[in-house]
């Protein structure tokens, strides 16, 4: 699956690109929200995020790179959102907090930044629904992909199978058409993509090229 990230669309004209990605094979759109604290650079926040929800069938995917993220789950849920990602660096009540998306009727995601290791998702894989491994360090698109990021979807696609979890293996930052076929071979199922699908000459192509990457 692709996940087109919406940080490098036109802001002045979103609904263009949203009426892009309704025509495109893109599978769920990614919104980047980030506070200034928890990352060092500020996206956008809720009102973004309902407008996206009047603009589209596709569902809400909302990364939050965001301090307290628990704090704001049900302000999220209520703007639209269909999956929600917060980051185990920013929370002390993981399996808490997991459990507070599925109360709300979300999809629960935990994110790990490229410094943690997949083997603190341990005791919580049974309950996700999904995990985000960060290529880059977040805060910003159009970064270069971490190389390690492949034994790092290996490790965690051997923890899913050994403890029975159905969770998806989300991969995000510096995905391109380059890459999409070894991320699938290493186990990833969705593929988040920014800067090549925003910046490339056929948006609605590249989508098709990155989600269909052969899998051999
Ligand atoms: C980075 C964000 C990403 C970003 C990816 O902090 O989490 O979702 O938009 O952008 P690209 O694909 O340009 O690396
Ligand atoms: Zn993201």
């Amino acid at each position: 699956m692709i996940a087109p990230s919406l940080l490098s669309a036109n802001f002045a004209n979103l609904e263009k690109d949203i009426q892009m990605l309704n025509k495109s094979e893109a599978d769920w759109i990614h919104l980047d929200v980030m506070d200034g604290v928890f990352v060092p650079n500020i996206s956008f926040g809720l009102p973004i995020v309902s407008t996206v929800k009047k603009l589209t069938n596709k569902s809400l995917d909302v990364h939050l790179m965001i301090v307290k993220p628990e704090n704001y789950f049900e302000a999220f849920v209520q703007a639209g959102a269909d999956y929600i990602s917060f980051h185990l660096e920013a929370s002390t009540h993981v399996r808490r907090s997991i459990q507070l998306l599925k109360k709300l009727g979300v999809k629960a995601g935990i994110v790990l930044n490229p410094h943690t290791p997949v083997s603190l998702l341990e005791d919580v894989i049974d309950e996700l629904d999904y995990v985000l491994l960060m290529s880059v360090n977040p805060g910003y698109g159009g970064q270069r992909f971490i190389e390690q990021t492949y034994s790092k979807i290996e490790k965690l696609k051997q923890l899913i199978k050994e403890s029975y979890s159905n969770a998806l293996i989300q991969v995000d930052g510096g995905v391109n058409t380059e890459n999409a076929k070894a991320l699938y071979k290493a186990g990833a199922d969705v593929l988040v993509a920014g800067n090549a699908v925003f910046s490339a000459q056929n948006p609605v192509e590249t989508i098709a090229q990155i989600r269909n990457a052969k899998r051999t």
